[in-house]
């Protein structure tokens, strides 16, 4: 999905015990139970992430309630897509804190940084199953883009069954 400009994001609205910040060392744990419980995969922070050659821990952003981090995207490159694209990386949930639109706000947090740090859109990967992180996308602006002839049909079929909205 790509969204074609970063000029119109809107600020990030939290609800009350919730905070915003980057990843600072010792959160490594904290990542990495993030990911466990939202994807339901065991990952390593640091062959996901540190080992990346686009690695910087202020790319990487946390909603904390109260003190503990419970959702987490970050503001990736992928040189594939240009020098002036965001890749918007890892975006996960605790499902205790699901259903408040945390997933949206945490993403903007790392389309803000990407806005700052030059980028001029953005780009994800996703898959068809994931369909909170679908609606979460098209709702920050992000639209469908296809790289494989099978995936007309594929968005097609997901808008359908889920009454799916595209921006303009
Ligand atoms: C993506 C994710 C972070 C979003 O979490 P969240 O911000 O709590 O999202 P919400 O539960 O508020 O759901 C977002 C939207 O999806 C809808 N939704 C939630 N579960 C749904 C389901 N099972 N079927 C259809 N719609 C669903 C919600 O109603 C909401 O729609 P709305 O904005 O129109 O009200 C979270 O679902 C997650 O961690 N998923 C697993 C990891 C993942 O897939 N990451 C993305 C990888 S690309």
């Amino acid at each position: 999905m790509y969204r074609p400009n970063l000029t119109d994001l809107p600020a990030i609205r939290l609800p009350e015990g919730y905070s915003c910040r980057t990843f600072q060392p010792g959160d490594e744990a904290a990542w990495e139970s993030i990911i466990f419980q939202s994807f339901q995969w065991k990952s390593d922070f640091r062959k996901q992430m540190e080992e990346d050659e686009y690695y910087n821990l202020g790319k990487i952003f946390f909603i904390c309630y109260g003190d503990t981090p419970i959702a987490t995207a970050s503001a990736w490159h992928r040189p594939a897509w240009g020098r002036h694209v965001g890749y918007l990386h890892m975006v996960g949930i605790i499902p205790d804190h699901g259903g408040k639109g945390l997933g949206l706000q945490v993403s903007l947090a790392a389309l803000h940084h990407m806005a700052n740090s030059g980028k001029e859109a953005s780009i994800l990967e996703t898959d068809d199953f994931r369909i909170p992180a679908i609606k979460t996308y098209l709702r920050l602006g992000y639209k469908p883009l296809l790289i494989h002839e099978n995936q007309a049909e594929r968005w097609k079929d997901l808008i359908t069954a889920n009454d799916l909205r595209i921006n303009d």
